[in-house]
């Protein structure tokens, strides 16, 4: 048996909520950052909008509630939210002095923050650099975590599986004490072993063929917590971003909905702005609607697209403002002073996930998580635009402290090494890329924006068969990266349909045709899934 390596602290991902649970938590022990591809390969990355926040004289934190309560359409926990929103300052100021240059303009007294709105915001108030929010704060934050001694940052190293004590065996007392994970250099399985393990990896947004997410998206958290006999709730509530370019060359580029906040207009191919038609907040309704309203557009015209139309703004304006999407649209022929952006919806956020508390807490004894990955009841049935990164930075902060408080455990176990078994090297790669083209178009076809229940059931069934399936290969082979990635995304996809098919409503971001409406006869509740027997094997 090979000894597991040993660390305090193991945080799994690296986006803002590894990085900055990472920072905290290594002010009390050493920390292993454990990330499948580069370490700056994250969601956090990709996120353009930035981080809502309240710091005006025209918003107040109750006004920053209100407005997550009322997209979050009645699941949101009052508590949470209001703990987050509140947090929020105190977090800014720390990435700020870590280094993080958030966009000023001239004010009365002099520089002031230059605050975005998005869709379902009453106030001006999204802190961003630029159109590259996310972009800055990885690099910031990957930088102080490169300059700390106590943290060592290990790339391409994918977990597997949680190690528990009852999956060891143990009966009296369950607890996670680490993971194992594959070195992809050296195709090796090791065991990694912590006194507290930080689940921050994102989402799922891979498991749908069109997605704003990047590659490393495939709900690996989520998966390894659930085999793990961890809850996760809500996972129903996918919600999909309005608007990503649609070019045959442009893959997963989010079109931010802060040009939507900057005055762009929706149109029809016939140049009619038709979500007045949905919703008298046009373009700056919350997403779920203008989402279902463009999905609806380009049913009923037969048209594959629609448009943002941003024009009038001017050269000087959008290229300031929007440097990325600007300098973007242009590589693929679009000028977007002269042009209009031709867009689509795409999976973009996992609303729900592993159930935490507010310090990202799971009910398994040291497991926390943060971020997408998690569901702390801020988002509830949809989540407001750029409440995200606000949620992952004040709650993984808040885990570490906790992790901190929590202490070391004393308890030694013994972690046998990964087994091989027979394994061989799979000959039959065409298998793996098959199923995961046939899991992402069958998401995408069956369980998209608007749903039926028929569907759903169709979609269940083929999941289970290519669940059987992946599970023979997963445990024939020698273990890599996209077999472990396989393995995950089906189990996400399931967790998905199966939640669709326990909401018998339509609510916030889940569409059913069976029930267009909210069940007001019995008071909103989570969906909550959970395995009841977890096994190394599962
Ligand atoms: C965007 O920039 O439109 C994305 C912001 C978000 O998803 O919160």
């Amino acid at each position: 048996m090979e000894s597991p390596k040993q660390f305090d602290f193991l945080v799994i991902g690296s986006g803002l909520a590894g990085l900055f649970y990472a920072l905290e938590a290594s002010k009390a022990g050493t920390v292993a950052i454990l990330t499948k591809r580069s370490a700056q390969e994250s969601n956090t990355l990709h996120a353009q909008g930035g981080v809502a926040c309240v710091a005006s004289s025209a918003d107040s934190f109750e006004l920053h509630i209100q407005d997550t309560l009322d997209t979050g359409a009645g699941l949101c926990k009052e508590g949470v939210v209001r703990t987050i929103i509140e947090e929020g300052p105190e977090r800014i100021r720390d990435l700020a002095r870590l280094g993080v240059r958030f966009s000023t303009r001239p004010g009365e007294g002099g520089e002031i923050w230059d605050l975005g709105k998005e869709g379902g915001h009453s106030r001006r108030r999204i802190f961003h650099v630029d159109d590259a929010t996310g972009r800055e704060i990885e690099q910031v934050l990957l930088r102080a975590v490169r300059a700390n001694p106590r943290i060592t940052v290990l790339e391409d190293h994918q977990a597997v599986d949680l190690i528990t004590l009852a999956k060891l065996g143990y009966a009296s007392e369950n607890r996670c004490v680490g993971c194992y994970v594959l070195d992809r250099a050296s195709g090796r399985v090791e065991a990694f072993c912590a006194h507290h393990t930080l689940l921050a990896t994102g989402g799922c947004g891979k498991v749908y063929l069109y997605t704003s997410n990047p590659d490393v998206a495939t709900g690996d958290g989520v998966a390894m917590a659930f085999r793990a006999g961890v809850p996760v709730a809500n996972m129903e509530f996918i919600q999909f971003h309005p608007t990503c370019l649609y070019h045959p060359q442009a893959k997963s580029f989010l079109i931010s909905e802060a040009l939507r906040g900057e005055g762009a207009l929706l149109l029809n191919h016939e140049g009619h702005r038709f979500l007045l038609d949905a919703d008298p907040r046009g373009e700056l309704a919350p997403r779920d609607i203008v989402a279902r309203a463009i999905d609806a557009e380009i049913k009923r015209s037969g048209h594959p697209c629609v448009y943002l139309d941003i024009r009038r703004k001017g050269k000087e304006f959008l290229r300031e403002r929007f440097p990325t999407i600007y300098a973007a649209c242009l590589r693929y022929g679009i000028d977007m002073a002269e042009d209009r952006i031709p867009v689509v919806p795409a999976a973009h956020y996992q609303c729900g996930g592993v159930v935490t508390d507010v310090d990202g807490r799971t009910e398994l004894p040291g497991l926390w998580a943060a971020g997408e990955v998690a569901c702390t009841g801020l988002h509830g049935a949809n989540r407001l635009a750029s409440n995200s990164l606000l949620e992952a930075m004040v709650v993984s902060y808040r885990a570490a402290r906790a992790s901190i408080a929590a202490g070391p455990v004393s308890r030694k176990v013994a972690i046998p090494s990964w087994d091989e078994g027979s394994a061989a090297d799979p000959d039959e790669l065409v298998v793996v890329a098959h199923n995961w083209r046939e899991i992402r178009e069958l998401m995408w076809d069956y369980v998209g924006i608007v749903r039926t229940r028929k569907r759903l059931h169709r979609a269940g069934v083929r999941l289970q068969n290519l669940a059987r399936e992946i599970r023979e290969f997963y445990w024939s082979y020698r273990l890599n990266a996209d077999l472990i990635e396989l393995r995950n995304l089906v189990l996400v996809a399931s967790l998905v349909v199966d939640s669709a098919l326990e909401r018998r409503e339509s609510r916030g971001l889940h569409y059913v045709l069976d029930f267009p409406g909210p069940d007001d006869s019995r008071p909103p509740a989570d969906t909550i899934l959970r395995l009841s027997e977890p096994s190394i094997r599962a």
